[in-house]
């Protein structure tokens, strides 16, 4: 998201007693408290140690679940504009936290609940029962289902998630690909709630079995809510590079000013608090309006043959209908190999994704490409990738010989596909041009590209390879 050209008070300018704190803190801890609780803590530990020696078994306290700031989306900046972004992203992390809460205690922003509208956005029962830890009676979906690969803050940074291409979907950036709704826009619930339901076919995500209708609706509200939460940590961050004077101090927020007796110090936080809540309400809009944003799937004009899988293309092609067919596939492959369609220019002459693919989605372009780094100049990447950035790996166009869909194979779902392309990714939306390439060609793209597939897929297979093994070595701290 861009930071909009905001009218940030310049009173924000306090440079007061700057508390050094651990950035993944949610709060000042006045420095004597910090020092009893790692007295307090090292007892513990002594005490265990002890215990553990006697008994040799020491109870673990459990492993916490915690939400780790965008440290990379802070990074960039700093290597950017050579801003030191350390404060700004402390005091971007400690306001989403004050606002959303933490894995196992989620809440939404007071600006959203009092909000009749908004407060529909994302039901806080279902952000209960999807948060919280695996066998806690009535909770833990996400960690059971999901955090191996989208990761506890849904960065896309899960245990596994080197070894696949592309990596688990990042929802910080508010961006997703396999939607009924127009470029720019968020995705509707039904969107999200079919992802999640039957998996993503031809990727690593596979349905999972057993999970009800509420359960599938518990996962919507809290991919938006973990999308809500990440995406405005994006825009403070944002904003403090284009709108503060960080060298000099400026905070995004000073969180001792809350109560402050002082009036200028507790007026500056009540403005950057009330500019927070304005970037909260205008991303839980965007997902409010996701619905009126769906994009209509016209009728095939008549004589058109509109096929909904591989299957019925087969049975059509082995029809009296065969011929009328045949002509459909030829326009299909002769709009798709020309110069203004040009699909082949990265999905290649016979469709098998082997045209242009080396390019990059921008989930990787924001942090390379965006900075002015070469993705391929790992050396210069490290300290991104020291920070969660994930190995640069190319976008690969689909190689529709496997026939399998991420956005779903329905006629509707594909004709989607092509005429809105598919965000964040290098395939783009279609232009049409009058008596050359024209809306109903679309189908004709459709079934020439099902006419490329040797094989009904399997549920859940020919995933999409894993990434190459040089690229999996993520560089962790
Ligand atoms: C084994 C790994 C894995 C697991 C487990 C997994 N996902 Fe995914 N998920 C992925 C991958 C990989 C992608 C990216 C697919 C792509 O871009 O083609 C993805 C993408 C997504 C997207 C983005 C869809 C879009 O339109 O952009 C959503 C939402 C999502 N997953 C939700 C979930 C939820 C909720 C769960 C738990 C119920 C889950 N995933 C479990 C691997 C996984
Ligand atoms: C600039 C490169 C580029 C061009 C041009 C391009 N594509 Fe793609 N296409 C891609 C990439 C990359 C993907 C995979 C995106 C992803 O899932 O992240 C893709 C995916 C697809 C998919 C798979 C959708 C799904 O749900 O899995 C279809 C269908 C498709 N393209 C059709 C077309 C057609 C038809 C054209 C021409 C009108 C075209 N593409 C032009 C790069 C391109």
């Amino acid at each position: 998201m861009n930071a909009a050209p905001h009218n940030t008070p310049s009173a924000r300018t306090s440079t007061q007693s700057r508390i050094q704190r651990p950035i993944a803190t949610s709060g000042p801890l006045p420095s004597n408290q910090l020092v009893r609780r790692a007295g307090l803590s090292l007892w513990l530990i002594a005490a265990c140690l002890v215990a553990l020696s006697i008994l040799s078994g020491c109870a673990p306290e459990p492993k916490p679940i915690a939400f780790e700031p965008n440290l990379v989306h802070a990074m960039k900046y700093q290597i950017k504009e050579g801003m030191p972004m350390e404060q700004a992203s402390e005091d971007a992390f400690w306001i989403v936290t004050e606002m959303f809460g933490t894995p196992e205690d989620p809440k939404l922003p007071a600006i959203v609940t009092e909000d009749e509208d908004l407060a529909q956005v994302v039901s806080v029962d279902n952000l209960k029962r999807a948060s919280g830890r695996i066998g806690e009676s009535g909770r833990g979906l996400y960690q059971t289902h999901c955090v191996t690969c989208h990761g506890v803050t849904g960065n896309g940074r899960g245990e596994l998630s080197s070894t696949m291409s592309p990596y688990p979907r990042d929802y910080r950036k508010g961006v997703f690909k396999f939607k009924s709704t127009d470029r720019g826009e968020k995705p509707t619930r039904e969107d999200l709630a079919k992802l999640i339901k039957n998996g993503i076919n031809g990727s690593r995500m596979v349905a999972i079995p057993n999970l009800t209708d509420e359960d599938v609706q518990a996962l919507v509200d809290y991919v938006i809510y973990l999308s809500w939460r990440g995406e405005l940590e994006r825009s403070l961050i944002d904003d403090a590079v284009y709108e503060l004077d960080l060298e000099s101090g400026d905070r995004v927020i000073n969180p001792n000013d809350r109560n402050s007796t002082d009036e200028e110090l507790k007026e500056t936080f009540d403005d950057s608090w009330e500019l927070a809540e304005d970037f909260a309400l205008e991303i839980g809009e965007a997902w409010m309006e996701a619905p009126d944003a769906v994009v209509e799937v016209p009728e095939a004009p008549e004589g058109i043959i509109v096929t909904n899988s591989h299957e019925e293309f087969v049975q059509i092609a082995n029809s009296d209908q065969a011929d009328e067919l045949a002509k459909s596939v030829a326009r299909g492959a002769m709009l798709f190999k020309g110069k203004i369609a040009s699909c082949s220019k990265c999905h290649g002459e016979k469709g098998l994704g082997d045209g242009q693919n080396t390019d990059y989605d921008d989930w990787t372009k924001e942090w390379t490409i965006g900075i002015g780094i070469k993705p391929e100049n790992r050396d210069e990447l490290v300290s991104l990738m020291a920070r969660g950035a994930l190995p640069p790996i190319n976008a690969q166009p689909r190689n529709f010989q496997q026939g399998a869909f991420h956005g779903g194979s329905t006629a509707a779902d594909l004709f989607r596909r092509i005429t809105i392309g598919i965000e964040g990714s290098p395939m783009p939306a279609v232009t049409f041009v009058d008596g050359e390439f024209e809306e109903e060609d679309v189908w004709h793209l459709i079934n020439f590209i099902r006419s490329l597939q040797t094989a009904e897929p399997a549920e859940g297979a020919s995933p999409t390879p894993a990434a190459k093994p040089d690229a999996a070595q993520s560089v962790s701290l």
